[in-house]
C-alpha cells in the first residue's frame, strides 16, 4: 500500500560560538591539511553548558513549526533522537513540549541508538502517519547532540553539535519518503559507546570507519533489492547509485562520505562485474569516475557538517539540509539517498523524493543566517569553554528565537527563552 509521508518542514539550531579547525590544528602542532583535506572539516561548534541538546531541540523545533506554518494543536507527537540526553528519567522531548508550549494531548519520548536515533525518531512517526492512528496530526521529529571528545584526543577534530527539527506529516512539502522501502543492518560491537556518567565518548576510531562500511554495505544490499522490486530504480548501463541525484551519508567527519561513496558505488560495480575481484586496473578505472560521481551526487550535502563538525544525530540532517539549501530548484521530483549510521550498531538506508515546495520551505529555515551569526573563537576560549561543568551555565542572555539552559535546580533544569 503507498503512502504519502515525510517530511514538511526542517529547521536546524546550532551552538552560537565555532572553532576554525586551521586553528586547533597549529596549536597542536599537526599540519592543518591533515583536518582540512584528510577529515573534510573546515569548522566545528563549540557550546557552553548552555546550550545542552534540549535547548539546541527546542530552538531547532521552534524553527521547524514557524517554517512549517503549523498550527501547534495539530502537533501529536514529539520525538527526539539523542545520545546527550541529560536525565536518565525525564525525555530531552518533554523539555521540549515544555519550552514550545506544546499541548498536553502529545505523545513524548526520545529514541536512543548513538548517531541514528533521529532515524528511529523518523521512521516511528512515518509508521504512525501511515498506519492512520495518527487521524490526520502530525509530529515534531528532532535531532540534537554535542559530539564531545575531549582535549587533545584523536577525535578532538571530529567534535561539534547542532540540532535538526522536522515537522513530519502527511502532507511532505520537503520530501517525501519512499515509505516502506529500507534497508537495513545492526551487530553487536564496541566502536564507539559513552558509558553512564562519562561525558566524553570512547572510541575505536579506525574500527569504527570499517563497522560504518560493513553497515553501508548490507543496508544499502537491502535497499536495493527493495528499490529494484519497487521499480525506484532499474538495473541498466547507469549503476543503481547513479540513480539517486544526490546521497546524504551520516558524517561524523566530512571525509567519512568520501569513503562511504567509495564504498557503495564499489558494491554496484562488484555486482557488474560478476565476483570478478577487483584489481588494479578495476580501482584505476573507477577513480575518475568515482570523483565526478561524488562532486555531482556528495559534495552538496557537506557544506554545513563541514562548519558544524559531527552533530551525532543531526548529522544526517544536516546534509539534507545543505544539499536543499543549495539546490532545492533544480531538485525537485528527484530521489535522493539516505545513509543513516549508529554505533554500537544499526544502520538503514532509505530514499526519499524532494518534494515540490521545497524550494519556500527549505528558503524559511534562514540556515545562512543562523551560520552567519555565529562568533569564532580561539583556541585559549575553547579550551576554557571545554574545562566549564556542565551544570553550570554561563549567565548569558539567550538570543532572540532561541533557548538556553538557565540553571539546575536539585537536578530540575530551568531554561531561559530569548
Ligand atoms: N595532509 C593531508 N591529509 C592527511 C595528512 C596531511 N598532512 N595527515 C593525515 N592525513 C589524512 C590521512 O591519510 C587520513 O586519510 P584517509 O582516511 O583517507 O587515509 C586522514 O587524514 C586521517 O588521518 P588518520 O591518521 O587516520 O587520523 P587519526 O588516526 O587521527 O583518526 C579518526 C581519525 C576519524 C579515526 C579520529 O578522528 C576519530 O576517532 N574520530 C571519532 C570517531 C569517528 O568519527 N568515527 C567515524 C565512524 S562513526
Amino acid at each position: 500500500m503507498q503512502h504519502r509521508v515525510g517530511v514538511e518542514a526542517l529547521a536546524l539550531a546550532v551552538p552560537h560560538r565555532f572553532l576554525d579547525l586551521e586553528d586547533l590544528a597549529r596549536a597542536r602542532g599537526i599540519d592543518p591539511a591533515k583536518f582540512t583535506q584528510g577529515l573534510g572539516a573546515k569548522q566545528m561548534a563549540v557550546p557552553d553548558p548552555g546550550e545542552d541538546a534540549p535547548a539546541l531541540a527546542a530552538t531547532a523545533a521552534k524553527r521547524a513549526l514557524a517554517a512549517s506554518g503549523i498550527d501547534v494543536s495539530r502537533i501529536g507527537m514529539v520525538i527526539v533522537g539523542t545520545e546527550t540526553g541529560v536525565d536518565h528519567s525525564k525525555a530531552v522531548a518533554s523539555y521540549v513540549q515544555g519550552m514550545l508550549k506544546l499541548p498536553r494531548t502529545v505523545r513524548t519520548f526520545d529514541t536512543q541508538h548513538a548517531c541514528y536515533g533521529a532515524t528511529a525518531a523518523l521512521h516511528t512517526a512515518a509508521q504512525w502517519i501511515a498506519s492512520g492512528a495518527s487521524h490526520g496530526k502530525a509530529a515534531l521529529v528532532v535531532g540534537a547532540d554535542l559530539a564531545r571528545y575531549g582535549l587533545k584526543t584523536v577525535g578532538e577534530p571530529t567534535q561539534g553539535g547542532g540540532a535538526v527539527a522536522m515537522v513530519v506529516s502527511d502532507s511532505p512539502d520537503l520530501l517525501e519518503l519512499d515509505f516502506g522501502v529500507s534497508g537495513v543492518d545492526s551487530l553487536d560491537v564496541h566502536d564507539f559507546w559513552r558509558p553512564v556518567g562519562r561525558r566524553e565518548a570512547l572510541v575505536d576510531g579506525h574500527y569504527s570507519i570499517r563497522c560504518y562500511l560493513d553497515a553501508l554495505t548490507a543496508s544499502y544490499t537491502d535497499w536495493k533489492q527493495q528499490a529494484l522490486s519497487r521499480e525506484l530504480v532499474r538495473k541498466g548501463d547507469t549503476l543503481v547509485s547513479e540513480q539517486l541525484a544526490r546521497i546524504a551519508y551520516h558524517v561524523p567527519f566530512c571525509k567519512m562520505a568520501r569513503k562511504a561513496h567509495a564504498q557503495l558505488r564499489r558494491v554496484d560495480l562488484q555486482e557488474r562485474r560478476g565476483g570478478k575481484a577487483w584489481d588494479e586496473q578495476a580501482e584505476a578505472e573507477e577513480a575518475p569516475k568515482l570523483a565526478a560521481s561524488f562532486e555531482t551526487q556528495v559534495a552538496p550535502t557537506l557544506p554545513i557538517s563541514a562548519r558544524v563538525g559531527n552533530a551525532y544525530t543531526a548529522s544526517l540532517y544536516l546534509g539534507i539540509a545543505s544539499m536543499l539549501n543549495l539546490q532545492a530548484p533544480s531538485l525537485v521530483g528527484k530521489r535522493v539517498g539516505l545513509f543513516s549510521y549508529g554505533s554500537g550498531c544499526t544502520s538503514e538506508f532509505f530514499s526519499a523524493v524532494v518534494a515540490d515546495k521545497a524550494v519556500a520551505r527549505i528558503a524559511a529555515a534562514n540556515i545562512e543566517d543562523i551560520l552567519a551569526a555565529r562568533e569564532r573563537i580561539d583556541v585559549e576560549e575553547y579550551e576554557r569553554l571545554m574545562g566549564l561543568a556542565s551544570d553550570a551555565p554561563l549567565p548569558t542572555a539567550p538570543a532572540p528565537g532561541t533557548f538556553r539552559l538557565e540553571k539546575i535546580q536539585e537536578g530540575r533544569r530551568i531554561y531561559a527563552a530569548g
